[in-house]
């Protein structure tokens, strides 16, 4: 969603820095951008802002020597996404970026033009940037402004400000929402998103919730709510600036589906290092709880549901999924302190799912993380971390972490099924064995071989306006339900995942000549029930696709237009060798259809609005 970027110092050009920072932002998801520069050489201030693309904006910029700047990429939440509305915005000498929302806007509008003034977009920004220059008008300081701003609003923000009478200064000011101050020599930045300024520098600040700092290309200094001055960690990013590019990939989707082995290996081993006691270690103690509950968004969510059959099936402890926004507008809930609640994110600042886990503490519980992003706002909020180790992922479908997730989750199935005596000596052995080995799996469904066929199948599927999944037991069902979001979310195709259960219960109904379905078949135990209902489907004119394990297809040849055949491995490693070809086919739809892969239509990386 919305980024922020800013420069200040006199090594580069300020423009062009933060036109460095929004090209990286840009993966976040945004639909217009914009910047303010201060230009040395003609004096002026000047804003450039572009409905669309951030290439766009770069070929409105003019060639200054430009000390000091501030960018945006802007996805519309007050008023559409168009030029007015973009980002940055000037009321007086107030020049602001802005991140999150400012809940009382519209009160302090009414009170601002009943003052007489005037605001040209919808923006809750502009009312941010006019209350400051009000501020400002009188206490003719700064800092004083900050902090009687935070007084008077409420809400989440990060803003990057400029003020016309100080052009060498960049002011930065936080309130729930991220912001970091990168650090150079001779040359500082602020970034809502670190990897923005990863180019120039891995040094970093943090600001915390009320913190504001006046930032200089020589100096920076660091004030907390009240005006007091005080100091900061200097901290380095473990994410490099060559961690963010394509590698020879012609997208990022298909670079993070191949770096899935890896990304498991640095997810899982480091719990597996010295076998399972590494793992009843480094994982908390979870004989306190009686209830598991996961909450997430999206394939977050749907990798909470794999994990509920996991832990389920292997820990005995009942294990509740819920969508972190409904949770949120639930009347009720019922958790007390045996309850541990889960959430489990890429980003780790969905909003939603920060405001779930925030309400779910408030209630009692303990709060474990599965988190990729480090040092993201979820980390801070819950009282545990397990961090999948994916690396920085770009493209807006979530792949490799959405198999990493699974990993941690099937770590938490066996770590606690050990507590318990669940699992004997040898079936604790091949897993393991198996552990080791899925890395190799997961890369031979990667081959040329295999990336053929999973061309050809989407090729059948390109021109589709329908494609359904389906899936039987608490397993394939979910895998179904991500193949199906995957699919929908790239290609833009309408597509459902339906439980083979429920087929006779409506939606057979939907099923006619041609009807595409892609099955999900790697649960043995509902083996028999799956064939009929694929039968049941074929027999009204389904052109049926099957994703099955070597050992089933071994035994069963049903009737199908194509099947993929995955490894078998161990029951709670299956679901990340069965949801690789899912990615696969959806990628190659994707790119047959012709869609920004990487950037879908409408979509952002990161939702930071609720
Ligand atoms: O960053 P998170 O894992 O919290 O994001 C949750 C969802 O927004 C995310 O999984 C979304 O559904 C993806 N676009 C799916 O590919």
């Amino acid at each position: 969603m919305c980024g922020i970027i800013g420069y200040v110092g006199k090594n580069k050009r300020a423009q062009e820095v933060s036109m460095d920072g929004l090209k990286i932002l840009e993966y976040r998801g945004y639909d217009s951008a914009g910047l303010a520069y201060y230009a040395i050489d003609d004096s002026k201030l000047h804003i450039v802002k572009e409905k669309g693309h951030v290439e766009e904006l770069e070929k409105k910029l003019e060639k200054h020597e430009a000390n000091l700047g501030i960018g945006h990429t802007r996805w519309a939440t007050n008023g559409i996404a168009d030029e007015i509305n973009s980002h940055p915005h000037k009321q007086g000498k107030i020049t602001i970026v802005h991140n999150g929302i400012f809940e009382n806007y519209e009160e302090l509008k009414k009170q601002l033009i009943n003052e007489g003034i005037e605001f040209k977009s919808e923006t809750d920004t502009e009312v941010a940037a006019a209350l400051l220059n009000k501020i400002y008008n009188k206490t003719n300081n700064m800092e004083q402004t900050l902090i009687e701003f935070q007084k008077q609003v409420t809400g989440d923000y990060a803003l990057g400000i400029i003020n016309d009478d100080d052009l060498e200064t960049l002011y930065a000011i936080r309130n729930e929402s991220p912001l970091f101050i990168g650090l150079g020599e001779n040359e500082n930045y602020i970034t809502s998103d670190i990897l923005a300024v990863l180019k120039y520098t891995s040094n970093y600040t943090e600001l915390e919730n009320g913190d504001f700092a006046k930032i200089k290309a020589n100096s920076i200094k660091y004030f907390d709510k009240n005006g007091d001055e005080i100091n900061k960690e200097t901290k380095v990013s473990s994410i490099k600036y060559k961690d963010i590019k394509k590698d020879g990939f012609e997208t990022f989707m298909l670079k993070e589906i191949f770096e899935q082995s890896k990304s498991f290996n640095n997810t899982v081993f480091p719990y597996i290092e010295n076998g399972i006691d590494s793992l009843m270690k480094k994982m908390p103690d979870f004989s306190k709880y009686d209830r598991i509950l996961i909450l997430g968004c999206g394939s977050a969510m749907h990798a909470g549901l794999v994990g509920k059959n996991l832990i389920e099936g292997y820990a005995d402890i009942p294990v509740d999924v819920e969508i972190a926004s409904d949770f949120n507008d639930k009347k009720k809930i019922f958790i007390d302190n045996k309850t541990l609640v889960i959430g489990v994110s890429q980003s780790g600042e969905t909003a939603d799912t920060i405001k779930a886990l925030k309400r779910a503490k408030e209630k009692g519980a303990n709060a474990l993380g599965i988190i990729n992003r480090q040092g993201s706002m979820m980390t801070k909020i819950v009282d545990y971390v397990l961090y999948t180790n994916s690396g920085f992922e770009v493209a807006v479908a979530t792949t490799k972490a959405y198999s990493a997730q699974i990993a941690l989750l099937s770590l938490i199935a066996l770590n606690i099924a050990n507590h318990k005596n669940n699992i004997d000596k040898t079936e604790l052995a091949a897993i393991l064995k198996s552990i080791k080995e899925l890395p190799e799996q997961i890369d031979k469904l990667l081959t040329e071989d295999c990336c053929t066929k999973y061309h050809k199948i989407a090729e059948k599927l390109y021109d589709k306006n329908n494609i359904f999944f389906l899936g039987r037991g608490g397993i394939d069902y979910s895998l179904a339900m991500e193949g199906s979001l995957k699919l929908r979310e790239i290609t833009y195709i309408n597509s459902s995942a339906y439980s083979g259960g429920e087929l006779k219960h409506g939606t057979i109904s939907l099923v006619d000549d041609n009807t595409p379905i892609i099955n999900m078949l790697t649960d043995k135990t509902v083996i028999n029930k799956m064939l009929s209902n694929m039968e049941e489907t074929r027999t009204r004119g389904a052109k049926n696709y099957l994703v099955t394990t070597k050992s089933l297809s071994d035994k069963y040849s049903p009737n199908v237009e194509d099947k993929i055949i995955i490894d078998d491995t161990h029951e709670l490693l299956q679901p990340i060798l069965a949801i690789i070809p899912l990615q696969m086919i959806a990628y190659y739809v994707s790119r047959l259809r012709k869609v920004n892969t990487d950037k879908p239509r409408n979509l952002a990386k990161s939702v930071t609005v609720i």
